[in-house]
């Protein structure tokens, strides 16, 4: 706290800890949540796509062991997954509202003082000048021939918003959701309930919420993978002989 003080120069007393710490898992559990929600969802609505999340998992990971972040480079597919579920959903459409402390002027468009500015992500996921079909939900638009990532294109995604504002938690939320999906891919078999097939409706808010579905879930192979790998964390995080616990 003290070294952060002399930096910014900000008053940084123990008062704020707790609304800080507010913040930062306020601004994480609804959107991260809600994105998960969104991933299971198109993972049963498209089985074909769950398929080959699955295909390309097992062929870089093998079944011997549990994916892990280093495979990342290696599951394009996967990204592309990911990030399609972020452009087709745009489940944060609109960003935190902010306002101009000045005169200003955007492409052109003159921007008085003190107007409220909102950033329509959305509209820039859905610009069919930007995107072929931008209603479809295809994962292909974002590999290249080859099967590799098209980083331009992923960069053209918006959903954690732009400039001195924009969220901080980007590069976590794009770690959990590809240790999410793959983990899920790996490990799961995933189906809606045949009597109630699901729908791709939502709630408005902040955050668009997928309606509540139902699903069922089988593992793909057995428990002995989970039980070795569950034991090898255990023993990894158990303290030292002789170190210092509590
Ligand atoms: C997929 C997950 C997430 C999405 C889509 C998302 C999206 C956003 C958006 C659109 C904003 C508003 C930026 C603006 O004011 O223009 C924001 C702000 C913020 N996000 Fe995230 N977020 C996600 C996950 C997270 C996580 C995991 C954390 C924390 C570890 C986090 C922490 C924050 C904070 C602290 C702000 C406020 C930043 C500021 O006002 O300067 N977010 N996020």
């Amino acid at each position: 706290m003290d070294n952060l003080q002399d930096r910014s120069g900000v008053p940084l007393e123990k008062d704020f800890v707790t609304p800080i710490v507010a913040d930062v898992f306020g601004a994480s559990q609804d959107t991260l949540s809600t994105a998960l929600h969104w991933i299971i969802l198109l993972m049963i609505k498209f089985p074909e796509l769950q398929q080959r999340l699955q295909k390309e998992v097992d062929a870089v990971v093998g079944r011997d062991r549990l994916p892990a972040l280093e495979d990342q480079p290696r599951l394009p597919y996967v990204m592309a997954f990911i990030y399609e579920v972020m452009r087709f959903t745009s489940f944060v459409p609109l960003t935190i509202p902010h306002a101009t402390t000045a005169d200003t002027s955007i492409s052109g468009f003159p921007v008085p003082k003190n107007t409220v500015i909102f950033i329509n992500q959305w509209s820039i996921n859905h610009d069919p000048k930007t995107w072929d079909r931008p209603e479809d939900f295809n994962p292909l638009r974002f590999l290249t021939e080859d099967g590799a990532l098209n980083k331009d294109l992923t960069g053209s995604v918006l959903i954690f918003s732009l400039g001195k504002r924009r969220c901080i938690g980007e590069e976590l939320s794009k770690l959990e959701l590809f240790l999410f999906t793959t983990l899920i891919a790996h490990q799961c078999n995933i189906h809606p309930d045949p009597s109630k097939p699901p729908s791709m409706d939502y709630n408005y808010g902040l955050t668009l919420k997928p309606h509540d579905y139902h699903i069922s879930v089988s593992l793909r192979d057995n428990m002995e993978l989970l039980r070795r790998e569950r034991g090898r964390s255990v023993v990894e995080s158990k303290p030292p002989r002789g170190a210092h616990e509590g």
